[in-house]
């Protein structure tokens, strides 16, 4: 698994998968996007992994956006494809069963902010530095951030980071909602791993299950995301997950999930 831009390392049901052509500071060109979306495939079908760590390789940028000097030449069917193919890689982070956390740590910009943002949850290093910049070089967002930004953070917040290009500093992407916690670069990639071993412990279908609700109940009114819940969760008791997580607590040990 893996190829020259990316490295795959997973240990203890965790995969951390990191983008790796730090000479431009991980800028996605459609190399890397077709590389990351076989790379989360394969991260999907590996039963040995329960939980997915995205980060950037050196300490100064998560990624810097989608690759300018390979967009620069595009034509309109050209750029038309290239946006298409940067939100099938976000909308199968966004639908994949296991969860993604992004590990952001340094520039996170333009496409880099974008593919944060189709992750499930977002931890940044001090010196991280969020925006989309995209109208400072004559375009707009092209991979998911016109329909997921404001989505998080407000309409308001997010046609201001827009309209301007405005990078966020980590504290203030924290107050934003932008990020969950930030962490001093050296300890981001540990904390992250200890957050996702707490996720990799747990039952892993009520977690894919919950997923799916949150990310499709968003999208729905509030009774048919009720509804859909209900279904969810009653899906869950035809599991040995249920069966061994509820066994377990009424016999005061841990539970043993197997993720049947
Ligand atoms: N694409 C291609 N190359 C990039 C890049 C990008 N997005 N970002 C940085 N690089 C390259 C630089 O060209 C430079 O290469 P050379 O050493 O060959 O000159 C190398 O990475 C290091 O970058 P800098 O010298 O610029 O580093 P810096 O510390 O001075 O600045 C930075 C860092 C502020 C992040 C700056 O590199 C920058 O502004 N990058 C572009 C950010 C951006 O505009 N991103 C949005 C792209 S558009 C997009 O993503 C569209 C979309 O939604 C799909």
């Amino acid at each position: 698994m893996g190829s020259e831009n990316l490295l795959i390392d997973v240990r203890d049901n965790v995969a951390l998968l990191t983008i790796n052509r730090p000479k431009v500071l991980n800028a996605l060109d459609a190399d890397v996007l077709v590389d990351l979306l076989e790379a989360f495939r394969e991260l999907e079908r590996d039963q040995a992994v329960r939980v997915v760590i995205l980060t950037g390789s050196g300490q100064k940028a998560f990624v810097a956006g989608a690759d300018i000097a390979e967009m620069t030449g595009l034509n309109q069917p050209q750029a038309l494809a290239f946006a298409r193919m940067g939100q099938k890689l976000m909308n199968f982070i966004g639908t994949m069963a296991k969860p993604v956390i992004a590990a952001v740590n340094g520039f996170a910009l333009g496409g880099g902010l974008e593919l944060a943002l189709a992750c499930d949850f977002v931890y940044a290093s001090e010196n991280a530095k969020l925006g989309l910049p995209e109208v400072t070089l004559g375009v707009m967002p092209g991979f998911g951030g016109t329909q997921k930004l404001g989505r998080l953070i407000g309409r308001n917040r997010a046609n201001e980071m827009i309209f301007t290009g405005r990078i966020l500093n980590a504290v203030e992407a924290k107050e934003w909602g932008l990020v969950n916690a930030v962490f001093p670069s050296g300890e981001l990639v540990a904390k992250t791993l200890e957050t996702a071993g707490k996720i990799a412990g747990q039952g892993l279908l009520g977690v894919a299950h919950a997923k799916q609700a949150i990310k499709n109940g968003l999208d729905m009114a509030e009774p048919d995301g009720m509804d859909y819940e209900a279904v969810l969760f009653a899906s869950l008791f035809a599991t040995a997950d249920q069966k061994e997580g509820m066994h377990a607590f009424l016999d005061k040990r841990k539970a043993a999930f197997t993720g049947a």
